[in-house]
């Protein structure tokens, strides 16, 4: 087989076989074949696309590829979830312990953030202590102990993902459905779990910048994870603005512990019931919707969610009175409120504006090997739809270094307000199931 066949053949709208396939992400992994010949065919795919077919089989080859964890050893099932990524999106820190306390198995590998969007692993570092790194063998026992674990990737997953996605990134191509749903799935599926949810976002802050695109790469992916035996579904959300109010490692923290003390901002409660809903009667401990929702409220009342959050942290050495009493998390030294410059209806909040705001100011990472800085951030107090007055507090700007003009500029330039009310956007447009 030559590999410039393959090109050629995709080229000209061809579809690959699973042989094709299989040739490339070996070769590829292999290093037999080199970055400019798959670059051409990864821009082939962007102009041609892939049959579902297709798709599954690069998923499956590069699932392959690496090391694909078993949990096996863990009693009961394995639920786990995925967000393509969004601003202020603290989703697992609050719905893991949730489902966990309901009796589901979390054994969940997370990654940190980069660019405009937070990653878990960085916000479970903002409490002092806290491990990321486990044993694959204590990681399993500690998820039998306790029911949840949340830890940095531990073997060599996805190797052939690593490749790709570094030279899509440079190449401009990594906006290709078949190309993203086999990336997220390749990993999800080494990930081991017997059930996965995904949660595909929409909007200015996300990578599907409309809900047609999110829906076709979720249903994309609903058939990768089908085809190769996983019960998968999918919710697709609106990530126009920031979720929640909390942008920022330990501010995102706090807002997780809020919510389960049931105290969270309403649109992220939401979510975490919705999603947390699925996930149960994929876990098979409820058998519809209305039952599931009960109980993650009743966790939550009972304060057993919140407890399986404490549990966690502790095993994992993090420091539980971060957690007991929030304002011992990293707190910013200074504190400035972004004002409204008019009067009238927020209408748009562009999340990929302040989602970049809060990286300037440290939360996130422009570059891979950059610091955080946990305390930082940006807190919220007004989303879409509310109506503000001239010099009302739009939201709280958490720093370190000195605010420039252009920054202020910036975070105000991401709102646009209407002298008439604008409707709250609806944040889970639809589950696919
Ligand atoms: N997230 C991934 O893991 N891969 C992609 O290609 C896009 C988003």
């Amino acid at each position: 087989m030559r590999f410039v066949d393959i090109i050629e053949k995709k080229k000209s709208g061809q579809a690959l076989n699973k042989a094709e396939i299989d040739f490339w992400i070996n070769g590829y992994v292999a290093q037999e074949i080199p970055d400019y010949q798959v670059a051409a065919l990864l821009m082939a795919i962007c102009f041609q696309g892939m049959t579902i077919d297709e798709t599954v089989w690069l998923t499956d080859a590069m699932l392959h590829s690496g090391d694909v964890i078993d949990l096996s050893k863990i009693n009961g099932v394995k639920v786990d979830k995925h967000s393509t990524g969004g601003v202020g999106d603290k989703t697992s820190l609050a719905l893991t312990p949730m489902v966990a306390a309901c009796g589901a198995k979390v054994a969940k590998m997370s990654g940190r953030g980069l660019g405009h969007t937070g990653g878990t692993l960085d916000k479970l570092e903002s409490i002092s202590g806290f491990q990321i790194d486990m044993e694959e063998s204590r990681f399993i026992e500690q998820v039998n102990e306790i029911g949840l674990s949340i830890i940095g990737q531990t073997t060599q997953v996805v190797p052939a993902d690593k490749k790709l996605y570094a030279l899509r990134d440079v190449t401009a191509c990594v906006n290709a459905i078949p190309l993203i749903a086999s990336s997220i799935m390749s990993k999800k599926l080494a990930s081991g779990a017997d059930t996965i949810l995904l949660d595909v976002k929409y909007g200015e802050g996300a990578f599907m910048s409309d809900v047609a695109s999110a829906r076709t790469l979720a249903k994309t992916m609903i058939a990768i994870g089908k085809r190769l035996g996983k019960d998968t579904r999918a919710m697709i959300t609106n990530m126009n603005q920031p979720l929640g109010n909390a942008i920022g490692n330990a501010l995102e923290v706090k807002e997780a512990i809020d919510t389960l003390h049931g105290k969270g901002p309403a649109d992220f409660t939401e979510l975490c019931l919705e999603a947390g809903s699925v996930m149960l009667i994929q876990a098979k401990l409820a058998n519809d919707h209305a039952s599931a929702r009960k109980m993650l409220e009743q966790v939550i009342q009972d304060g057993s969610a919140f407890a399986k959050f404490a549990a966690m942290v502790k095993a994992q050495s993090g420091d539980v009175e971060e957690l007991y009493h929030p304002e011992k998390l990293p707190q910013a030294p200074v504190t400035c409120e972004l004002t409204a410059q008019e009067s009238g209806y927020i209408c748009d909040m562009n999340a990929l504006s302040l989602g970049v705001a809060a990286m300037r100011l440290g939360a996130g990472r422009a570059l891979k090997e950059d610091q955080i800085d946990p305390s930082v951030g940006i807190v919220l107090h007004k989303k879409v739809g509310d109506h503000v007055e001239k010099g009302d507090s739009l939201a709280t700007i958490h720093h370190r270094t000195p605010l420039s003009q252009d920054f202020m500029d910036a975070c105000l330039a991401a709102y646009t307000f209407h002298e008439t009310a604008c409707e709250k956007p609806q944040l889970i447009e639809e589950i696919i199931e």
